[in-house]
This record gives C-alpha cells, structure tokens and sequence, in this order.
C-alpha cells in the first residue's frame, strides 16, 4: 500500500468514546507511513495537570493547557476512569481548546497525519484529505473499553451497565459543548463498527482511500 499524489496528507478519524478510533488511526499510520497524533491525549494531559494541582477540571484547564510541555503525554496515567471525567470537562472550555488549536494544526502541517479525536473534520483540518467517522452501540463499545482495561470481558450485568452509563454521559458532554462539539463533518465516511473487528475497519477505510485516489495497493 502506498500513498501517491498528496504529499502530506491528513486523515481526520473522529468519533464518540471508545469506538475505536485510536486503533484504527495507529494502524492507518503504519500502513500509510504517516505520523499520529492521538488528539484525546491532549486533553487528557490538561486533565491530569488540573487533577495533580488539586483544581477543578470544570472551572479549570487554560492555563494548564498553555502550560503543557510533551512529557506530559507520556505519562501512564491518563487513561484512568478519573482522568475520562475530567478530560471531557476541560475539553467544553473554549481557550483550553483555542490553547491546543495550532500545536495539532502543526504537527499535522509538518508531514502529513492520521489524527484522530472529536472535532478534527469539522474544526482542526476542515481541508483534511479524508474524513472518517468511526461509530458503534454504546454497549459494543463499553465492552471493548472494559477489555481494554481489565484484558477481560465484563461478565456482569451491573459492570457493563456502568460502563455503558459513563461511556453515555462522556458523549453526552462532548456533543452538547457549545465549542467544537462532537459530530461528523458533512464530508466526512462514517462506519458503523458493531459488527466489525479492527482488521475489517482498516480493510473497509483503505478501500475508501483507494476509491477516493488517496492511496493505491
Ligand atoms: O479514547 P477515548 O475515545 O475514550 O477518548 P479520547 O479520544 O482520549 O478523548 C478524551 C476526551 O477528550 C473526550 O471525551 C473529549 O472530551 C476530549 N477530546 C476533545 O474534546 N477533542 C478531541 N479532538 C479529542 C478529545
């Protein structure tokens, strides 16, 4: 598989929670020999500073996220129930979102990108080279986080529930915010994953890239 034509093109890959979108674009990225950029660990790195200095991830989050430096998305500890929460909350205030706007605009202008996140169609790349956005059950996808997090499927009713109810109110939060909600481009693939695994989605999505001339096999 290889690109042609475009030199540096960028692929927006949005979506609700836990749909599998970071999977897809860290694969895509292999495939295309793009960079990734994981947009989500922004926020959650705004998140995590915010919940260190004891402040309140719905009032706070601007100064935190003028202040981040790249180590910051190299700690292990963002991907923590906790650091969800709060990531969604810094994420509604727009000058942590205005904060981050050209640090992603960048990294993508550099070499080309897979980025993935909420608002990368519609806001970051609105000229991105292809939009996709990934989607699936809020039950297929608390499932699958739950295996993320614990290397095993959720056996009981009362786990999945709350799994599905955190996943629910996330995406509640993210579409409602009135700054770079979450929703498809207009332009933009979207793929209904319920009934897919990982290796179908690349499979369906490079089929699209070559349908659209983005790449070739
Ligand atoms: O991996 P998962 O889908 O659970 O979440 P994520 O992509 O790491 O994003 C965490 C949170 O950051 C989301 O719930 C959004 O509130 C926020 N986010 C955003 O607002 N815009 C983005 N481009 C990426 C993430």
């Amino acid at each position: 598989m290889s690109r042609r034509g475009m030199k540096y093109p960028v692929i927006a890959i949005d979506g609700p929670a836990a749909a599998g979108k970071g999977t897809l674009a860290r694969q895509l990225a292999d495939t295309l020999e793009l960079p990734y950029l994981d947009t989500g660990l922004l926020y959650r790195a705004v998140a995590r500073r915010v919940l260190d200095q004891g402040g309140d991830p719905a009032h706070d989050g601007p100064e935190q996220a003028r202040q981040l430096v790249p180590e910051d998305m190299r700690r292990t500890d963002l991907r923590e129930p906790e650091v969800d929460r709060a990531a969604s909350a810094v994420a509604r205030h727009p000058e942590v979102r205005e904060a981050l706007l050209e640090r992603q605009r960048h990294f993508g202008r550099a070499r080309g990108a897979v980025v993935d996140g909420r608002d990368i169609g519609t806001v970051v790349f609105p000229d991105a080279t292809a939009k996709f956005f990934i989607t699936a059950s809020a039950e297929v996808r608390a499932q699958r986080r739950y295996v993320q997090r614990h290397g095993q499927p959720c056996m009981s009713p009362a786990q999945l529930a709350e799994e599905v109810a955190a996943i629910n109110a996330r995406d509640q939060q993210d579409a409602s915010r009135e700054t770079a909600p979450l929703r498809p481009a207009e332009d933009a693939v979207q793929i209904v994953t319920d009934d897919l695994d990982a290796a179908d989605v690349l499979d369906r999505v490079c089929q699209i890239l070559q349908e659209k001339g983005i790449i070739r096999r």
